[in-house]
């Protein structure tokens, strides 16, 4: 892709947006070195900091898009400070998803107890208005001021609840708690899927708070910087270096663990039964490897194999396909200490199977674990569509028509 920038479009407290030659949909983000607190009344510089909060926003809209989710995020960014990215028009929001109670939330709410679990995530917008310190700013009022949709809240809500519960799932995997997180929106301009909402902004660690091992003394985040009473040259090098390791354990994040099923088929007329659970699979990313196997005349042969699979795959799940008298799942369940997943041919559910398979992945794997929530919020959103649709209320009859 052309990096050939030209001026300025925009620019914000830590970055500047450049368009690039010939191709109006797409812009480049360069973040700055400049860090920020109280809208922008404390501001220092920070050597290095555009650089490696460009390295965290890539890694973190990597795994975003891993995961299915929706975002602007075309490439690079990593080792360039040069982010490629779908033009978008801003949606004027912060949103902001809490899972544990900090920051404004418990200045707001004295009844909340600082570090309370908040289940449900809470899920809160602020209108983008420095003169007015981003004031908090109801759905209702949203819809009123023209700023969104109904439908456009609720997708902007259940894709930050999402994009919290994958970011979490990778730094609970790091042994850090994400506490909140902040997101903004925009509306693609052009190309495929013009108008569609999308995750745009960066996400950094001056967007989210996170306390290793739970505990907020150890945070690592862009609060400390906001805590410092004077800012001392050491206090910047304290600060850049806490995003130096946030960016190095980021850099982990958009990783599938490799992972494997394994269909063993009970019998090779079983074999298109097979095909329909690897296609199921494959909508996870899942990979498959699959073996014809016969309870009745190769037992010797499931247990060696069982013990080569064990041996060559670290995360490996087993799927016994078969008829539904088919000894194979007992005999897999006696053989090995790894889960066991069955399709029985005489009343197949691949799509189920796969789902489980996917959960059994998603305890260590955050891209699977991204892929399951997205899977469930559309599976919910079709419900309520189709309810929506039932329920509509009947066209108003076109001026003139007859009244049946
Ligand atoms: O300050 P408050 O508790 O409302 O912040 C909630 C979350 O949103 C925090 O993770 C904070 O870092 C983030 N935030 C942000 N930009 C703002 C305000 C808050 O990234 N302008």
């Amino acid at each position: 892709m052309s990096t050939k920038k030209r001026s300025p479009v925009a620019s914000g407290k830590t970055k500047v947006l450049f368009e690039v030659e010939e191709q109006p949909d797409v812009l480049v983000v360069q973040q700055q070195d400049a860090i920020t607190a109280g809208d922008g009344v404390r501001r220092d510089v920070i050597e290095g900091k555009g650089r490696i909060a460009a390295k965290t926003t890539a890694r973190v809209f990597q795994l975003l898009n891993l995961c299915g989710l929706p975002t602007h995020y075309l490439s690079g960014g990593v080792d360039d400070n040069q982010m490629h990215v779908r033009r978008a028009h801003m949606i004027p929001l912060e949103v902001v998803v809490r899972g544990v109670a900090a920051g404004s939330l418990v200045r707001r709410r004295p009844g909340i107890q600082r570090g309370a679990l908040l289940v449900p995530r809470l899920i809160e917008f602020f209108l983008k208005d420095d003169a007015n310190h981003d004031p908090l700013i109801e759905p209702e009022a949203i819809v009123a001021g023209g700023y969104a949709t109904p439908q456009d809240v609720a997708t902007m809500s259940e894709l930050a609840r999402i994009t919290y519960e994958i970011l979490a799932h990778a730094w609970r995997r790091r042994d850090a708690l994400l506490v909140d997180l902040k997101i903004e929106f925009g509306r693609l301009v052009g190309g495929e899927g013009k108008g569609q909402l999308v995750i745009a902004d960066v996400i950094d660690n001056d967007a989210w708070r996170v306390w290793p091992q739970g505990r907020e003394d150890l945070m690592l985040d862009k609060q400390m910087y906001r805590n410092l009473k004077t800012v001392t040259p050491a206090d910047l090098e304290r600060v850049r270096a806490n995003y130096e390791q946030v960016a190095d354990i980021v850099e982990t994040f958009p990783q599938m663990r490799p992972g494997m099923v394994g269909l063993l088929v009970d019998g090779a007329e079983h074999l298109a039964a097979s095909e329909l659970a690897a296609r199921a699979l494959a909508a996870f990313g899942l990979p498959t490897i699959r073996h014809v196997v016969s309870v009745a005349r190769t037992p010797g042969y499931i247990l060696q194999l069982v013990t080569q699979l064990e041996a060559t795959f670290p995360r490996m799940v087993l799927v016994a396909v078969g008829a539904a008298n088919s000894a194979l799942p007992a005999m897999l369940d006696s053989a090995t200490a790894n889960p066991i997943g069955i399709l029985n041919v005489e009343n197949p559910h691949p799509d189920e199977l796969a789902l489980a398979c996917a959960k059994a992945f998603a305890l260590e794997d955050t891209v699977v674990f991204g892929r399951v929530l997205l899977l469930q919020a559309n599976a919910r959103s079709e419900v309520l569509g189709a309810d929506a649709k039932l329920n509509a209320p009947p066209p108003a009859p076109a001026p003139g028509a007859a009244l049946a």
